[in-house]
C-alpha cells in the first residue's frame, strides 16, 4: 500500500479513494458531456475507485464494495425510497457493527458445531468447584448460553463492543433464565484475563498478535486460550480441533 495510506485504517483509505473517484468523475462530466447518463458515470466511478483501491493494496472485499458503491447509490436514488428508510437501516447497521471500521472485527457467528466442540474443551467437572469462561467479542451470546446450558458448573461471561448484540444477548440470557451467564458492554482490551480459566475468541486476523500478548501477560498458568479460525503467527498452538461445519472451522488451543 502507498506509504501514507498504510498508516490509515482500510475504511478511511476506501473512503478517500471513493471520494477521489467521485471528484474525478464529476470533473469529467462537463468535459465529456455526460450530464444525462448518471448510471454510466456511476459505473465508471466504481471502476475507478476499485482500480485505485487495488493499487492501494486494499483487500478483495473492499474492491467489490468500491466497485458497487456508486452504481448502487444511483439505483437506490432512482427507486425514490423514503429517506427515513436509509436512516433506519444506517442506525441498525451502526448499532450492530459499531466500531468495526476501527477494530476490523465484524459480527459473524460461530456455528452450533463450534459450540459443541467447545463443550469438550472445558475443564473436567469436579464436584462443587466451578470454572470461569469468557467469550471475547461475544456477539449474540450463542456460545455463552449454549455452554451455560450444558455445563451449569461454569460461570460464563461475554464482553461485546456493539450495543445491539449486547442488548440481544442480555435479552437471551434473561429470557432463558441463565443464572450462570452474563454479558457486559465494553472492550475486550479492558478485560483482566487473569480471572478466567478458559478464554475464547472468534475475531479476525487483525487483533490476534496483540491479543496473544495480552493473554500471555495476564492468563494464569494451567488455563486455556482458544481462538476459533484465526491463529497467531509464529506462536505454535498446542492443539487444534477441526470442526466439520460449513466453514471448516478450526479451534486453535494454547495451554498457558
Ligand atoms: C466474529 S464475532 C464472534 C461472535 C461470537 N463470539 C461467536 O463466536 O458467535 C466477533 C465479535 O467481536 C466483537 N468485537 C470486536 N472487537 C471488539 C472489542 N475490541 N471488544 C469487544 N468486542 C469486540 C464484534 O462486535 C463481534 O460481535
Amino acid at each position: 500500500m502507498w506509504p501514507l495510506l498504510k498508516k490509515l485504517p482500510p475504511s478511511i483509505v476506501a473512503l478517500l479513494l471513493q471520494s477521489l473517484a467521485v471528484v474525478l468523475m464529476l470533473l469529467s462530466i462537463n468535459v465529456m458531456g455526460w450530464h444525462d447518463v448518471p448510471f454510466l458515470v456511476a459505473v465508471l466511478c466504481g471502476l475507478l475507485a476499485a482500480m485505485l483501491s487495488f493499487f492501494a493494496g486494499l483487500a478483495m472485499w473492499w474492491l467489490i464494495i468500491q466497485l458497487l458503491f456508486a452504481p448502487a447509490l444511483v439505483l437506490m436514488l432512482a427507486i425514490k425510497l423514503p429517506p427515513s428508510l436509509f436512516l433506519g437501516a444506517y442506525l441498525v447497521l451502526l448499532l450492530v457493527y459499531w466500531s468495526t471500521f476501527r477494530t476490523q472485527v465484524p459480527l459473524y457467528l460461530s456455528s452450533n458445531k463450534v459450540w459443541h466442540a467447545l463443550e469438550h474443551l472445558l475443564p473436567v467437572a469436579k464436584g462443587d468447584s466451578s470454572f470461569t469462561f469468557i467469550d471475547l467479542g461475544s456477539g449474540l451470546g450463542g456460545v455463552l448460553t449454549h455452554l451455560a446450558n450444558v455445563r451449569s458448573d461454569g460461570r460464563y461471561i461475554g464482553v461485546e463492543a456493539a450495543p445491539l448484540p449486547v442488548f440481544l444477548s442480555w435479552l437471551r440470557i434473561k429470557l432463558g433464565n441463565y443464572r450462570n451467564c452474563r454479558v457486559q458492554w465494553g472492550s475486550l482490551w479492558d478485560c483482566d484475563l487473569s480471572q478466567y480459566d478458559v478464554v475464547f475468541a472468534y475475531l479476525s486476523p487483525v487483533p490476534m498478535e496483540k491479543l496473544w500478548h495480552k493473554a500471555r501477560t495476564e492468563m494464569r498458568s494451567g488455563t486455556i486460550f482458544i481462538s476459533s479460525t484465526f491463529t497467531v503467527l509464529d506462536q505454535a498452538h498446542h492443539e487444534t480441533v477441526q470442526v466439520d461445519d460449513l466453514h471448516h472451522s478450526t479451534l486453535f488451543i494454547w495451554h498457558m
